[in-house]
């Protein structure tokens, strides 16, 4: 399938969360390169093709960590889709500079849509991406549709690794939806504003659906050094 690269985007511009784009040889592009290390090192017997990244609660660092992490698989040569599957606060086509008429949305809910047609192809190589489509009054419930795996069941023909940009646990249900169904889930943990309850909470919910919690990545650790992004994996 061939898919048509979109008029954006990358170049020149300087975009403070897209850092593993802009600034490939800075420490946190390092750490990110950890991080995708670490995440290789945690699933040496599967191979991994779906990703979702969410956290406790809102603004931890889940849509940064998703978009500078698919920009990372992606520069190792791996075919990356990182769908904005957050369809209560999208970021990911503001984060990227893209249109968001379609997405994902149109994708579930129109039956003659094409996957050509909707997906962008970035400037980067080997980088697509999804953008969430308009805003739908349910959520959760088109997140747990059957026309939903059957996408996923055909993106992961067309890509190495998908990664899903998730709401956060707590308040509703699509991360644990879609977190179920991904081959592992990164946990973001905003070291300044998490509350413990709600990350022990949270652990909770994805335990209860059996997602594969593989990590955590602790955001905002210390930002006099740079060292912005740590991860710590789960001894499984
Ligand atoms: N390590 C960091 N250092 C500085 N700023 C950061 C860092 N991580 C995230 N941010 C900023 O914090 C804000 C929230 O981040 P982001 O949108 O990635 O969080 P989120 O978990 O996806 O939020 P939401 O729950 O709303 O989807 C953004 O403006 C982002 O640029
Ligand atoms: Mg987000």
């Amino acid at each position: 399938m061939f898919f048509k690269k979109s008029k954006n985007q990358t170049a020149n511009i300087e975009r403070p969360s897209l850092i593993t784009l802009t600034r490939p040889s800075s420490v946190v592009s390092e750490q990110f390169r950890t991080i995708r290390t670490n995440i290789h090192f945690s699933m040496v017997d599967t191979d991994l093709k779906s990703l979702s990244i969410t956290s406790a609660g809102p603004g931890a660092g889940k849509s940064t960590i998703s978009a500078n992490l698919a920009v990372s698989f992606a520069n190792e040569g791996k075919k990356v889709l990182l769908i904005d599957t957050d369809m209560r606060k999208p970021t990911v086509h503001k984060t990227f500079r893209l249109p968001n008429h379609d997405g994902l949305t149109t994708m579930l809910t129109d039956r003659n849509a094409e996957l050509v047609n909707i997906i962008h192809r970035l400037d980067t190589d080997n980088l697509y991406i999804l953008t969430s489509g308009a805003i739908p009054p349910n959520p959760a419930e088109l997140l747990a549709s059957k026309r939903m795996e059957q996408l996923k069941t055909e993106l992961e023909e067309l890509f190495d690794l998908i990664i899903f940009d998730l709401p956060p646990v707590v308040a509703v249900t699509d991360a644990q939806i879609i977190a179920s169904k991904t081959d592992g889930t990164i946990f973001v943990i905003n070291k300044g504003g998490a509350d413990k309850e709600m990350v022990l909470k949270s652990k909770e919910l994805l335990d209860k659906v059996q997602a594969n919690v593989m990590g955590a990545v602790l955001n905002r650790v210390d930002t006099k050094n740079d060292h912005y992004y740590t991860y710590y994996g789960e001894n499984r």
